[in-house]
């Protein structure tokens, strides 16, 4: 669609072409020089060392904003209309620079180089081994003591004939929190006219090395702040998991969801279950678990849907597309009411939720898992694409 419009040279030929007559009702576009895509850019804080934080704010004319940081790749606000056209902030966050550097809990950023955790901080890559930090008890979580959440990217914008985008880029030198290889990482976000935001993960390497990036958005579909997301119902495209052992490292097996409160595979509410005595959800205290997803392309090449989640007081409807085999299903459990929100709200347990598309946990030590083994003169490459609408 995108690249058809383009080539058709008049938007409104394609949509008549392409969706139809019906299309061109209220969602027709706009007279030219109103509610165009734009970018603006502001400065949104200072890094210690002098460093000058810029945040993006992309608009896509329809109605839909979010704002980016170069900080850590930050989603840092996604507004999106409810049903009734009202716009409301979904994605957890902090409105000061301060906050995202002392006290985050992986609020909207880009993760990396390896997502999730790794069992003791330690893996053997052709015979080496290589011992990370140990910064979640006795795992390594989310690239180390700073990963690439941490990091000040370079952004560039892009703007293409209906689309506004960012593509941040930052390079990860060779032994960087103890990862071999130089990391040449691109991530590409794409705000899209259909309420999409498209990211695309790039990355190469000059040396034999893990990766395993993605994007740590939490949401609240009710709005941020507005209280819990238990009441969100959640479909998983999944009908197996990796059960985990208490420090929530992936026991191995894949194991069925179905006859346990893991099963998400009809719209659920996400706290109909969460108090269960089902010893998952105890040692997760809530749902932090990754869902093996139910793909019929096991190339990890094209995107198919993971699932979606419905807010029924908001009709806000978000939709995840991805090229990976996992998602990490966290329902918030240690927000724990020490963080004071973007509207100065306090986020408490199950405040929010992340949806974070992925290779599985601990893949380094787990051969029979899909790799995440990124040689020289390979790309690394994987698309998630987080769509909104509304039902109801
Ligand atoms: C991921 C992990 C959780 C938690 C959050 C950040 O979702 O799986 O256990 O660490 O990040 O708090």
């Amino acid at each position: 669609m995108r690249r058809f419009t383009r080539r058709a040279g008049n938007v409104a030929v394609a949509v008549l072409l392409v969706t139809g007559f019906a299309a061109l009702g209220p969602a027709a576009p706009p007279a030219a020089g109103t509610n165009q895509p734009r970018i603006d850019r502001d400065v949104f804080g200072t890094m210690p060392d002098g460093t000058a934080i810029n945040r993006y704010t992309l608009s896509n004319g329809r109605g839909m904003k979010i704002r980016v940081l170069t900080y850590g790749g930050i989603i840092q606000t996604i507004e999106v209309p409810d049903r009734r056209g009202r716009t409301g902030n979904v994605a957890l966050g902090f409105d000061n620079l301060t906050d995202y550097l002392e006290r985050s809990p992986y609020f909207g950023c880009i993760t990396g180089r390896y997502a999730n955790r790794i069992a003791n901080g330690r893996f053997t890559l052709d015979g080496q081994t290589y011992q990370l930090a140990q910064n979640n008890g006795v795992n390594h979580l989310h690239g180390g003591n700073v990963g690439f959440d941490k990091r000040v990217w370079s952004a560039t914008e892009i703007r293409e004939r209906d689309t506004v985008g960012l593509r941040m880029t930052y390079t990860s030198p060779a032994g960087e929190e103890n990862y071999p290889g130089t990391l040449n990482t691109t991530v590409t976000y794409r705000l899209t006219r259909n309420n999409e935001i498209r990211m695309d993960y790039r990355a190469t390497t000059d040396a034999p090395t893990i990766v395993n990036l993605t994007n740590h958005t939490y949401f609240n579909l009710a709005g941020e702040g507005s209280g819990t997301i238990e009441d969100h119902k959640l479909t998983l495209n999944a009908s197996r998991y990796t059960p985990v052992d208490t420090t929530l490292i992936p026991t191995g097996t894949l194991d069925p969801v179905a006859g346990t409160p893991m099963d998400f595979r009809r719209p659920t509410a996400i706290g109909e279950r969460i108090r269960n005595s089902f010893p998952q959800l105890v040692i997760g205290q809530g749902y932090d678990h990754n869902y093996v997803l139910d793909r019929r392309d096991n190339t990890f090449r094209q995107l198919e849907s993971a699932g979606t989640v419905l807010d029924p007081s908001s009709g806000r409807v978000l939709s995840i597309r991805t090229t990976e085999p996992g998602i990490q299903f966290y329902s918030g459990n240690f927000l724990d009411g020490t963080l004071v929100g973007t509207s100065g709200r306090v986020y408490r347990q199950t405040d929010g939720f992340a949806l974070e598309t992925q290779h599985f946990p601990d893949s380094p030590n787990k051969p029979q898992f899909p790799t995440t083994v990124l040689r020289p003169g390979q790309t690394y490459d994987t698309t998630t694409i987080y769509a909104f609408s509304t039902a109801g």
